[in-house]
């Protein structure tokens, strides 16, 4: 059945940061995420591409507000880069997969698939990383 395809985003507490806002943003995206599923489900084209479209807004924003909050807590430069362009590279992969979708009449379901992917890969291995480093949250282990 197509739903064993695309399995809903079951946020837990195995992806919360930390940082208040930071998760609430998280949990945002994954709604967004939820409800492009949705969409899908319905095979509800012009929701589909609402969704997608709110999506790279809601990103934007909180993009920029996390590199903003990484910064003022004296992130180092190159290590700001990199978490910036792993930003970016998923921004335009979004983009060129919805282009892609638009072009061919795609249902989304490859865009979904890897949303659902990097969201939850980036969250656990580089934004907790980057909260625990920047807040010192091993220090006690030192
Ligand atoms: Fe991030």
């Amino acid at each position: 059945m197509p739903t064993l395809e695309l399995p809903q985003f079951e946020w837990s507490e195995g992806f919360a940061c930390g940082v208040d806002l930071i998760d609430r943003q998280h949990r945002n995206l994954v709604d967004i995420t939820n409800l492009l599923r949705q969409a899908i489900l319905r095979d509800d084209t012009v929701s589909s591409a609402n969704s997608v479209e709110s999506l790279q807004a809601y990103a934007r924003y909180h993009f920029a507000y996390e590199e903003s909050w990484a910064r003022d807590r004296g992130m180092p430069q190159a290590a700001l880069d990199q978490h910036a362009r792993r930003h970016q590279a998923f921004a335009d992969r979004i983009q060129a997969m919805a282009e892609q979708d638009g072009r061919e009449d795609g249902d989304g379901r490859a865009l979904h698939r890897y949303l659902c992917t990097w969201l939850a890969d980036h969250i656990v291995k580089d934004d907790r990383e980057m909260v625990r480093r920047l807040l010192h949250l091993d220090g006690a282990k030192a």
